[in-house]
């Protein structure tokens, strides 16, 4: 980062991940969806807000014939932890029996959002379910999840940026930083 703009000035300064190494990344993760999914029928389910950026950038990266479908989830409220109570805010438009399944996450973290997801899409029928998540902070995991496809593991610090928010702000940040703790306690 050349100059310090005012979006950044809550975030510790060195940045965790730059927008140059995510694009990285998410091309290699979209090169292997592409890969595994080959004459399947595919459909990628966004989850709102947190891995808007995230999915915009990823579904170009798969060269195949995809749906797309967004939910909106809610676990945390303005808490940087996760209540564990986990709401639909917004379901799917259309069924998904039948379907192979990518679920595109920004992150896991307790796993408590993802392990209900997962459990909620394959009693509606899915041929097959799989995880897509940006970020893995496996320190704060409190129930086992298999993920399929992570871009990075990250420490346990909270983070915002490339659709990450802290009360809803620092979603359109390019890069990803960690929020300067006391923005939050
Ligand atoms: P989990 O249910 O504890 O795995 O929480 C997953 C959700 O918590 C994600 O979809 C994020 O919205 C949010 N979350 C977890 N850690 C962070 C963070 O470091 N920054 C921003 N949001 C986070
Ligand atoms: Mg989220």
């Amino acid at each position: 980062m050349e100059e310090k703009r005012e979006l950044y000035a809550d975030l510790k300064d060195e940045m965790l991940l730059t927008k140059e190494e995510i694009a990285k990344r998410v091309k290699e993760m979209g090169r292997q969806i592409t890969e595994d999914f080959k004459n399947r029928d595919l459909t990628v389910i966004c989850i709102l807000k947190g891995a808007v950026v995230f999915f915009v950038d990823l579904i170009r990266e798969i060269d195949l014939p995809m749906t797309m479908d967004f939910m909106a989830i809610s676990s945390y409220g303005n808490a940087t932890k996760s209540s564990g109570v986990v709401r639909i805010l917004k379901d799917l438009d259309k069924p998904i029996n039948g379907k192979d399944v990518l679920i595109v996450e920004d992150i896991v973290d307790s796993g408590m959002t993802l392990s209900f997801l997962k459990e909620n899409l394959l009693s509606r029928g899915a041929a097959s379910l799989h995880i897509a998540t940006l970020l893995d902070k496996p320190a704060r995991r409190r129930t086992p999840l298999t993920v399929d496809y992570f871009g990075f593991t990250i420490p346990d610090e909270f983070v915002v940026g490339y659709g990450l928010d802290y009360a809803e702000k620092y979603r359109n940040l390019p890069d990803i930083g960690v929020l300067r703790p006391e923005i939050y306690e």
